[in-house]
């Protein structure tokens, strides 16, 4: 027979409930973590819902245009086909080697915006469609970047004059989804003016500019952007992919190309991103 002093019972009765404990925590986590999941396939089931049937092939890939979606990120219509994935966005901003203060003249939902200054630049973001700039400032709350970002609610061609930045990037509108049935994009097609004058209008806050274009641009047009500087700039183009996708082209123009090639010795030099 076994004999139990008290003692040895106030112990068996402590593990006992230890365990109890132990394994009504462990059910409560488990019933948070399930709720949350719940949670979440909810949400994205409604943000699927609202979504309209056009949009949808953007939707699925929303993960690359935010990876951190999910936590509240909004977008419009254009919003949807208009945003730089995120992948590219942050190649934008570690190219951005002239920053310091770099100038979003197009800035949509954010995405350049966050990754610029995501680096620690400092943004100045501009869009002409105040919903837009709220949109984005919630976005760039939700990546925890929005005290590096002053958000201007106006036209770019006209506040240019009065900005200041060590880079301009320029995102102009491509003229929605129906740019891609183009077989040569020309700058004329670029809104919301000529790709001459906007770049003419960026040079005078800088040199230092880089432009996202559609991937169907004329890339000979976009090269002699640089001629309408004398000495000519410094220019480089690079193709943009995403999972093996062309997603399109960008132009680095005074110090943001790094292989300084000039009009006298060669054409821009194209890469492969
Ligand atoms: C291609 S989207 C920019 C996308 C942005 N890079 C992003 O990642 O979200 C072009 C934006 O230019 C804005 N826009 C059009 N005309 C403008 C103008 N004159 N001045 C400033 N913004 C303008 C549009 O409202 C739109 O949000």
């Amino acid at each position: 027979m076994v004999v139990r002093s008290s003692n040895d019972s106030d112990r068996q009765t402590d593990i006992a409930m230890t365990r109890a404990s132990r394994r009504s925590k462990k059910r409560t986590q488990i019933l948070k973590r399930n709720l949350k999941i719940r949670a979440k396939r909810r949400s994205s089931n409604e943000s699927q819902a609202t979504i309209s049937p056009k949009l949808k092939n953007y939707w699925l890939q929303r993960y690359s245009l935010f990876s951190r979606y999910d936590e509240g990120i909004k977008m419009d219509d254009e919003g949807w086909f208009s945003v730089t994935p995120e992948e590219i966005a942050i190649h934008h901003a570690q190219r951005s080697v002239a920053g310091g203060v770099v100038v979003d003249c197009f800035a949509g939902m954010g995405g350049n915006s966050i990754q610029f200054a995501a680096l620690g630049y400092h943004v100045v973001a501009v869009d002409i469609d105040p919903k837009k700039v709220e949109m984005a400032l919630n976005n760039t709350k939700i990546y925890g970047v929005d005290n590096y970002i002053d958000f201007i609610v106006g036209d770019f061609l006209q506040l240019a004059p009065c900005l200041k930045g060590n880079v301009a990037f320029l995102s102009p509108p491509w003229g929605g989804p129906s740019y891609k049935k183009t077989e040569n994009f020309t700058l004329d097609l670029l809104k919301p003016v000529d790709g001459h004058t906007l770049f003419q209008v960026a040079q005078t806050i800088t040199p230092n500019i880089i432009m996202f274009l559609p991937r169907n641009v004329d890339v000979c047009q976009v090269e002699e952007l640089s001629w309408l500087s004398s000495p000519p700039l410094n220019v480089e183009i690079e193709e943009n992919y995403v999972r093996g996708f062309l997603k399109g082209i960008t132009a680095y123009f005074g110090k943001t190309a790094y292989w300084g090639v000039t009009q006298e010795t060669s054409s821009a030099h194209i890469r492969e991103v």
